[in-house]
């Protein structure tokens, strides 16, 4: 049964975000929707799901119409939403996570059997590798998405929406998810599909349609677009695609890995000089998160020395880190980095408060002067310093996050960033690396992880290439390149070792 939105018109506080949306997915339709960072495809799913309650408008399920969703007339009208990050019970095993809140019984008993069948049979649907009885601790972030998505499934759905349910998937979590999807397809179930990554709107869906300011400004089949095509739907204006430096640069030293050895990395050794943005690419598995976070004191080293600028770092925990000048932008913000019911300003602000304050005063001026600089710098939306960080979109949520680093008071010298443009739009892309290439031009030495190979194209001046937690490879200005990156983190190339002023690379 086709599935659609008519005239949605939605307002926060007298701003509207929602002017009147109309969208259509048909049966056995994957539909991408796309939109900048606040262009209110989060709010659109809300009023679907019954989160939220549109002002007027609705929407139509088969031939059944709806004004007012509440979360439970929306599941019993068909209408099954996944979230970007899981709502799950992790004390729970998979079938109980299926089943929460919804258990088979007969009198007081819950029918743990019929349970486990029915759990296997959605699994099988999904053509997961997953028992019903795996514990939750067992599984990866796809994994995890997979549980959702055979919950929402056993609620027999007749439109299944996912609110970028790749962005904090590895690539080969997301190829995973979308072969998912496409089984989906298969069986004529209409797809509505967030996403920020261009390449899975190409390789999965069938119509896409662009939001801008809360409007649709394009819609239509996938093959009608190109890429730069929905890249300037997107943005709104022809946004400038920025070239990578050809010229290597020469760093002065500043960050010194030595021999570093952690449970499942290394020894890798290498360094990043003085205002320079070293790059890591590897896939899942190859340890890019756990050497940032071995990096940060938050995970445990067994071996091997950083230093910065000659100082030898303690690595003992996150906050010596931090007082050393050293920070990291988490992959997982929601969880690892947001405060949601503080301010935008606390959230940007609170490592730096104490530098801000005068003889132990809070100095509200000086410290709204620091956060307007950097929201300028980053084009955060809307630019408040009082809103509660839960009410900005994804995107600009992830620009706090980055903005607590690079402030004018953070004092941060090697700032790393694990896949700091997740979730974050093309425009807002582009605003990201320009204030990554302006701390590193102030003399900041970055390390940024990423899993889509022209991200560190666009902005690195070298880039290391882990595979199971080993340096394979280290290539320099133009030896960056997607088919090289990628062919050496699967491994198809030989190890080569670094051509250039002795950073030693092990393989
Ligand atoms: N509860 C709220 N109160 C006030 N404004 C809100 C609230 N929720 C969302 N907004 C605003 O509505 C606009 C649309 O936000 P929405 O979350 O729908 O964007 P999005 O398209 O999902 O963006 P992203 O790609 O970053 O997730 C933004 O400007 C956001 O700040
Ligand atoms: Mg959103």
């Amino acid at each position: 049964m086709p599935f659609a939105v008519y005239a949605l018109r939605k307002s926060y506080a007298g701003v509207e975000v929602l002017k009147g949306v109309d969208l259509e997915v048909k049966d056995g339709e994957i539909h991408a929707l796309l939109g900048a960072n606040g262009a209110g495809k989060s709010t659109l799913i809300k009023c679907l799901s019954g989160a939220i309650q549109p002002d007027s408008g609705g929407l139509l399920v088969g031939t059944e119409k709806f004004h007012e969703l509440t979360p439970k007339s929306a599941r019993e009208a068909g209408v099954a939403v996944i979230y970007q990050d899981p709502a799950l019970a992790a004390s729970l095993d998979v079938t109980d996570n299926i089943f929460l809140g919804r258990e088979k019984r007969i009198g007081p008993f819950v029918r743990r059997k019929a349970q486990r069948e029915e759990a296997a049979f959605w699994l099988k649907q999904l053509d997961a590798d997953i028992a019903p009885t795996d514990s939750l601790s067992k599984l990866g972030n796809a994994g995890l998405q997979t549980i959702e998505i055979a919950r929402s499934l056993s609620m027999q759905p007749k439109v299944l929406i996912l609110d970028e349910p790749t962005a904090a998937l590895s690539e080969h979590e997301a190829e995973i998810l979308g072969q998912r999807l496409l089984e989906l397809k298969k069986q004529k179930l209409p797809l509505l599909y967030v996403t920020h990554r261009l390449a899975e709107v190409f390789a999965l869906a069938d119509r896409v349609t662009v939001l801008r300011g809360g409007e649709v400004v394009l819609t239509g089949p996938v093959g009608d677009f190109s890429h730069d095509e929905l890249v300037d739907a997107i943005a709104g204006t022809k946004i400038k695609r920025d070239r990578p430096a050809t010229t290597a640069a020469r760093f002065a030293p500043a960050v010194d890995v030595k021999d570093l050895l952690a449970p499942g990395i290394g020894p890798v050794s290498f360094t990043v000089g003085r205002g320079e943005i070293v790059g890591v690419f590897g896939l899942v598995g190859s340890g890019r998160t756990e050497l940032l976070e071995t990096l940060f004191g938050s995970r445990q080293r067994h071996g091997g020395n950083v230093s910065i600028g000659g100082q030898t770092l303690a690595l003992s925990n996150p906050s010596s880190a931090v007082a050393a000048g050293v920070a990291l932008v988490p992959s997982d913000r929601l969880r690892k980095s947001i405060i949601g019911t503080l301010s935008s300003g606390d959230n940007m602000l609170l490592p730096s408060y104490k530098m801000l304050s005068r003889l132990g005063m809070r100095m509200p001026s000086l410290e709204s002067t620091v956060f307007n600089k950097a929201v300028g710098r980053l084009n955060l939306r809307p630019p408040r310093m009082d809103l509660e960080a839960k009410r900005f979109s994804g995107g600009n949520q992830q620009k706090l996050v980055i903005a607590r680093w690079l402030n004018d008071t953070s004092q941060c010298r090697f700032l790393m960033l694990d896949e700091p443009t997740q979730g974050v739009d093309v425009g807002a892309r582009s605003d990201i690396y320009t204030a990554l290439r302006e701390s590193a031009a102030a003399g900041t030495s970055l390390l940024v992880t990423s899993s889509e190979p022209e991200e560190l194209i666009q902005i690195a001046d070298r880039v290391i290439i882990l595979s199971h937690g080993q340096i394979v490879a280290v290539l320099q200005s133009d030896e960056i390149e997607e088919g090289r990156m990628l062919s050496l983190a699967h491994n198809l190339e030989p190890a080569t070792t670094n051509s250039s002023k002795g950073h030693v690379v092990h393989d």
